[in-house]
């Protein structure tokens, strides 16, 4: 579904992205971890194409976006249903118009045939009857539900979450877990998870990749990583300061 191969970012002398390589399957979850700064959410946002990278290919479902006009980049964003760490909703729109705001601004559909939409997406992620409220009016956890409603509501193929789970209490954290996971099962969609809370991620993931020092230092399933000899990956598992990582690194 997603297919990267050895892509470069630099941001002025800054060598993020340094030769990244991974493989997304469709219809599974995958985990991408990595320290604060490793470049997670650069790389998101190249299979996104909302940054390009320097060199390398990203295929999305076999097609290779790092060079395609604006236009069909576009398109293939459509696939797309995003979750962003700080939910990032409108504050000054009530939920039913964070929720249905594509179809609200950007297609003709009846007003009551996205209301309808937006209460059912909401009955989805666990929402129901809080449409005529405020994003401030809600807990933080509801409003990584509204978002993640937000992004479901588009029938997207791929769903990518940028730290899903930042910012919210355990229980809450808990809540939304279970979402994503059935979520995944009942819409079959791939997606892609990014996280530096592991408990939740190894939760998750079907697979998993390890960003560090701008490349992925491993990719595999959880039996691979009780397996793993890397020291590095073994340090950031146990989360211990001394070890081969070191603060230079990132
Ligand atoms: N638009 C940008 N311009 C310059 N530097 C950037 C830009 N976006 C990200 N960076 C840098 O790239 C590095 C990785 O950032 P990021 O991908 O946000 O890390 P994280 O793994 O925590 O998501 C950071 O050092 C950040 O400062
Ligand atoms: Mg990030």
């Amino acid at each position: 579904m997603i297919k990267i191969r050895n892509i470069h970012r630099t941001f002025g002398q800054k060598h993020v992205l340094k030769g990244v390589t991974l493989t997304v399957n469709k219809g599974e979850n995958y985990l991408l971890i990595g320290r604060s700064g490793a470049g997670k959410t650069v790389l998101l946002k190249n299979i996104l194409g909302l940054i390009r990278p320097d060199s390398g290919t990203i295929a999305i479902d076999g097609t290779d976006i790092t060079q395609l006009p604006k236009k069909k980049l576009e398109k293939v964003r459509l696939q797309f249903g995003l979750v962003f760490q700080d939910s990032a909703l409108f504050d000054f729109l009530t939920i039913d118009e964070n929720v249905g705001f594509f179809f609200y601004q950007h297609t003709k559909l009846k007003k009551s045939i996205i209301r309808k939409k937006v209460t059912e997406t909401l009955a989805l992620v666990g929402l129901e009857g809080i449409e005529k409220m405020y994003p401030y009016e809600l807990s933080g956890g509801m409003r990584k539900r509204v978002a993640i409603a937000r992004a479901v509501i588009y029938n997207p193929k791929i769903i990518i979450y940028d730290e899903p789970t930042t910012g919210i209490d355990p229980i809450a954290v808990d809540k939304i877990v279970t979402l994503i996971e059935d979520l995944h099962q009942r819409l079959a969609i791939t997606s892609v998870v990014v996280t530096h809370d592991l408990e939740v991620g190894l939760k998750l993931a079907d697979r998993l990749a390890f960003l560090l020092g701008g490349r992925i230092i491993f990719e595999g399933d959880k039996k691979d990583l009780e397996t793993t000899k890397d020291e590095r990956l073994i340090q950031f598992l146990k989360g211990t300061s001394g070890g081969p990582i070191r603060e230079m690194e990132v």
